[in-house]
This record gives structure tokens, C-alpha cells and sequence, in this order.
């Protein structure tokens, strides 16, 4: 038996920002608050989407003070704000950043308290505000996933917060917000959503529904990550990732991420790594690692990307997906910790406590070869250099 959950509707495609007043008038939603971060306010962004939902006539206000890996105080302001009107529903526009913002802030402004009291195991299903999300990043497939991740300051911890109350009525996919991203940001979110797909599909909560949404987002992801990291106006590959993350999204969420998320977490929130940019540093290690015990899956996963055919045997198939993610990493220039910068007695030093936040996730419990804390550290040694 399989538990699937999806947003209430989605709109997708070319355009669909415009259909925004339509959505939220067919889900009864009237008084919206947008949520964002600078940039995105800086770039005229989010002003089309403060002219489309005013010419429709909804009384909206907009909060522009979202930080990068949102953390339990930009949080806390964002829900003073939503508490300053009288809104029936949250806007998260922008990144995984913006939309896991709305989310912590819609269960919070109804309910109250710190978002500590619901980090993982804790599961919270009470509905909260209304959450609509709009993704101008293809990677993070928050749009359509039941968690948010939220970092403490003090200890940082990156928080991961899970359960429906995080899962968006509404979620709006226009692959044209994403034309103005960077290489260096494409590159990152697009393997953080390469990252989703491969390990929903071999994590031990894998389901037939997961799995045929995480082998169309492989399909999809693969051969254009590429393609839109070198030629950002490309609008095929830009689609293709669009769709293939909210794919990968949808299908992480009704399975799980496994131990490249558990150990990329603690690598954010104690250094600063952008997720994706984590992610990737990992990727290759831990599917090396992981293989053995799953490596049939594995190589469905390099079959579905086109790195082996059906006349590759399993074993030779898993062989050329990790060379093909050693590849990829070369081609998008993903640094090691070290050339990153990262101090390295720092990162020695502090080994025993990511590997227990690792731990404490729950991700890598769901990882086809399940580490203990000796062998996460281990796993962090190998990534180093
Ligand atoms: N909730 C989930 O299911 C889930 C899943 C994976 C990751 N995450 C979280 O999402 C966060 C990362 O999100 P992200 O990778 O999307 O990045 P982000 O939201 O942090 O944004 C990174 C930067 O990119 C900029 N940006 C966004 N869209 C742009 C565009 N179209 N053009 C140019 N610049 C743009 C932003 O302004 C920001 O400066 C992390 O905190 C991560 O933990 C959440
Ligand atoms: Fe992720």
C-alpha cells in the first residue's frame, strides 16, 4: 500500500504565472500575501507578479526580507509581517528559500510557537494557512513536497520539518521564471533535483507511483542540465528541467530522500554550501558507497538517463552512472570542500556532530545501505578532497 500527496491543483508551463488570479479564485483564496527575497524584489519579478494580481483586482501585500537557507529568526519576522494583515492564504515566490519561508510562516501565524517544536520525527499534519508556492529556481521541487527546512541559528541545525500541513494547495510552474538564472545557480539547483530523483528511486520507501515520477524526472533532468547550465536562453532544456524537478519533487516527497540529503544538510548549515552545491559534492561518493546494496536500482537510474542501455549488465551500468556523475560534476564545476575554501580543521573537527545530525535527520535511515556514525565520517573524509 502506497500513501500519495499532491498539491490541491497545479498550473504548468509557458506563461502560467498569468493564470495565478484564476487558481486562487477557483480555490476560493482572496487576499494574498506574497512572500520573497531581495533579489527577486530588486529584479522587477516580483512587481509582474504584484501587477498581475493587482489588475485582478486582490488586495495583496509583499514582504521582501526572505533569507538564503531561512532560519528560525527570518522566519519569526515573516510571521509578524503576515500577523500585520488580513491575509487567507501565503505566496512563497522565489527559491526552496522563499517557499520553505511561507510554509514555516503559514503553520506558525495559525498556530504559534517555535518552528523547533515540529522538526523531524515530529510529523505535522494540521492544516495552516493556505500555502501557494511559485518556483523561479528548477530544483528544489518544494513546490509540491510536504517539508520544509528551516535552519536554527544557534546550534545550525538544519531543521527538516515534514507532515501535510507543508504541502502547497497551489502550485504555479512557469519554466520562464527560471530564463534569468545564473550557470552557477542552475548548475546547483539542477543537481539538487537530479539529487531528489536518484534517491527517491532507490530509498526504501520507493513506491510504483514515486518511482515512475522519479524515472521521468531522470529522463527529463539528464540531458538537459547541461544544455541549460551552458546556454541559459535554451527553452526546451529550461522546460524540461522546470517539469523534471517538480517531478522529482513529487516523487521524494511520496518516498524520500536519502544519505547524500542527510549529510548534505549539516554541510549547509555549519559552512554555508548552497544545497545543490552540497548535494553534488556528494553525490558520487555516496552512490559508489550505496550501489552494492541496491544495484539493480541504480542502474534503472542510469538506463533512465541514458549512461547505459539494456545491454549493459546491472553492474556495468552502476559502474558508468558514478563515472558519469564524477563527469558531470567536472563539466558544472562543482568545487570540492576543500577548494571551496571550507577550513579543513574545521571540517575535521566537527565530523562527530554532522554525522550525528546526519543521523538525527532520519534521511539516511531510508538509504538503500544504511551507515552508522563511523562510516558517515567516513563517507566525509572521502568527499574532502
Ligand atoms: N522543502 C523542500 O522540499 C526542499 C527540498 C530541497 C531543498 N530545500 C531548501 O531550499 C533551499 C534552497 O533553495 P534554492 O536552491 O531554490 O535557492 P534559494 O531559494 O536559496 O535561492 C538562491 C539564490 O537564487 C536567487 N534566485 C532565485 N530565482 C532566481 C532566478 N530565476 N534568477 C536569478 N536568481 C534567482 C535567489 O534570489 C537567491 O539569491 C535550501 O534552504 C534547501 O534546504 C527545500
Ligand atoms: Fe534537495
Amino acid at each position: 500500500m502506497s500513501a500519495i500527496f499532491l498539491p490541491r491543483a497545479m498550473r504548468i508551463g509557458a506563461g502560467a504565472i498569468n493564470e495565478l488570479p484564476g487558481a486562487l479564485a477557483q480555490l476560493g483564496l482572496k487576499a494574498p500575501a506574497i512572500l520573497t527575497d531581495p533579489f527577486l524584489a530588486d529584479s522587477g519579478m516580483l512587481g509582474r507578479l504584484l501587477k498581475v494580481l493587482e489588475d485582478a483586482g486582490f488586495p495583496v501585500r509583499s514582504y521582501s526580507g526572505v533569507t538564503p537557507d531561512p532560519t528560525t529568526a527570518s522566519v519569526d519576522a515573516a510571521v509578524s509581517f503576515i500577523k500585520g494583515g488580513n491575509h487567507d492564504c501565503v505566496i512563497g515566490f522565489g527559491g526552496g528559500s522563499s517557499i520553505d519561508t511561507a510554509k514555516a510562516v503559514a503553520v506558525l501565524a495559525v498556530r504559534g510557537g517555535k518552528i523547533h517544536a515540529l522538526k523531524a520525527p515530529n510529523e505535522n499534519n494540521e492544516a495552516g494557512m493556505p500555502i501557494v508556492a511559485i518556483p523561479t529556481t528548477a530544483g528544489t521541487g518544494s513546490e509540491a513536497t510536504r517539508f520544509t527546512i528551516i535552519t536554527d541559528e544557534v546550534t545550525d541545525e538544519k531543521m527538516l520539518c515534514a507532515g501535510l500541513a507543508y504541502l502547497p494547495v497551489l502550485a504555479i510552474v512557469d519554466y520562464e521564471l527560471t530564463l534569468t538564472k545564473p550557470a552557477r545557480l542552475t548548475a546547483d539547483t539542477g543537481i539538487d533535483a537530479l539529487t531528489h530523483a536518484i534517491e527517491a528511486y532507490v530509498s526504501t520507501f520507493a513506491n510504483p507511483f514515486s518511482d515512475m515520477m522519479a524515472i521521468s524526472a531522470m529522463r527529463a533532468i539528464w540531458p538537459n542540465l547541461r544544455s541549460a547550465f551552458v546556454s541559459p536562453s535554451n527553452r526546451p532544456a529550461r522546460e524540461a528541467m522546470m517539469v523534471g524537478s517538480l517531478q522529482a519533487g513529487i516523487a521524494f516527497s511520496n518516498a524520500s530522500v536519502a544519505l547524500v540529503h542527510g549529510m548534505s544538510r549539516p554541510i549547509g548549515a555549519h559552512f554555508h554550501v548552497p544545497h545543490g552545491l552540497s548535494n553534488a559534492m556528494l553525490l558520487p561518493v555516496v552512490t559508489a558507497w550505496s550501489a552494492p546494496a541496491a544495484v539493480a536500482r541504480y542502474a534503472d537510474c542510469a538506463r533512465a538517463m541514458g549512461i547505459a542501455t539494456f545491454e549493459d549488465d546491472d553492474q556495468s551500468a552502476v559502474t558508468r552512472l558514478v563515472e558519469a556523475l564524477r563527469g558531470l560534476n567536472t563539466d558544472l564545476a562543482i568545487p570540492s570542500p576543500k577548494i571551496y575554501g571550507i577550513d579543513e580543521d574545521r571540517w575535521n573537527a566537527l565530523l562527530p556532530i554532522m554525522a550525528e545530525q546526519a543521523l538525527a535527520s532520519g534521511s539516511p535511515n531510508k538509504n538503500p545501505r544504511v551507515p552508522d556514525s563511523a562510516q558517515i565520517q567516513m563517507l566525509y573524509r572521502q568527499v574532502w578532497s
